[in-house]
């Protein structure tokens, strides 16, 4: 069993000789600036403040390792979609990621964040396919799902599904990373894909 309490910060990639590449399953989470990566990556370690929660959006421009109990990573990619970035920025944030995107054997499982208000961005479609083109399953996580009323949860998942046209075996998981909502869905998913349980 992985204890989810052991997390320790591993390090900050700017460039793939900074990927580890030691077998540990990786976990990886992509989504737009704001949507609440670093946030969902706290609430499934029950930490308030591990990994950093911006109040400046954008800036996390370095792909963040996260290692659980010695057992796996937990990867932090840097947002995309800010719009005040410089176009250098931009560009230095496409190139760290197509770096990562180039070895997809990387990845156990990646799971892609939308806000779980909104239709899909262009951008996000674009990171749904190349997801896609990685091979590797994913899940999409449906974030900030507080922010909703009852009545728009079905419409708005079925929306995020259409847009990026997700196929069947695709789950689109509801999560709150304020309340805690979709915790064990996006935990047993891990788990499945890690080949153990946590406690
Ligand atoms: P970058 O690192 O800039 O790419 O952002 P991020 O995707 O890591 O987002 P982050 O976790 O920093 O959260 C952004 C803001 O959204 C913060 O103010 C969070 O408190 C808020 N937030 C995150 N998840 C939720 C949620 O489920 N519900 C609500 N209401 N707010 C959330
Ligand atoms: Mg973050």
């Amino acid at each position: 069993m992985i204890n989810l309490q052991m997390a320790e910060f591993v390090r900050s990639a700017a460039k793939k000789e900074d990927f580890p590449r030691d077998g540990l399953p990786q976990i990886v989470f992509s989504g737009r600036s704001n949507v609440g990566k670093s946030s969902v990556i706290n609430r499934l370690l029950g930490r308030k403040n591990f990994a950093r929660v911006g109040s400046a959006p954008g800036k996390t421009t370095h792909i963040n390792y996260f290692k659980i109990d010695g057992k796996f990573y937990l990867v932090d990619l840097p947002g995309y979609g800010y719009a005040k970035v410089s176009q250098a920025e931009k560009a230095r944030w496409g190139r760290l990621i197509q770096a990562w995107f180039d070895d997809p054997s990387l990845m156990t499982l990646g799971c892609m964040l939308v806000d779980a208000r909104h239709k899909p961005t262009a951008d996000d479609c674009t990171m749904g396919n190349w997801f896609k083109e990685t091979g590797r399953p994913f899940v999409v996580v449906a974030n900030k799902l507080d922010k909703l009323k009852k009545s728009e949860i079905e419409p708005n998942l079925q929306r995020i599904r259409d847009t990026l046209e997700l196929d069947e075996s695709v789950k689109v998981i509801p999560f709150s990373a304020e309340k805690g909502e979709g915790r064990d869905a996006l935990l047993g998913e891990l788990a499945e894909h890690i080949g153990e349980g946590f406690r």
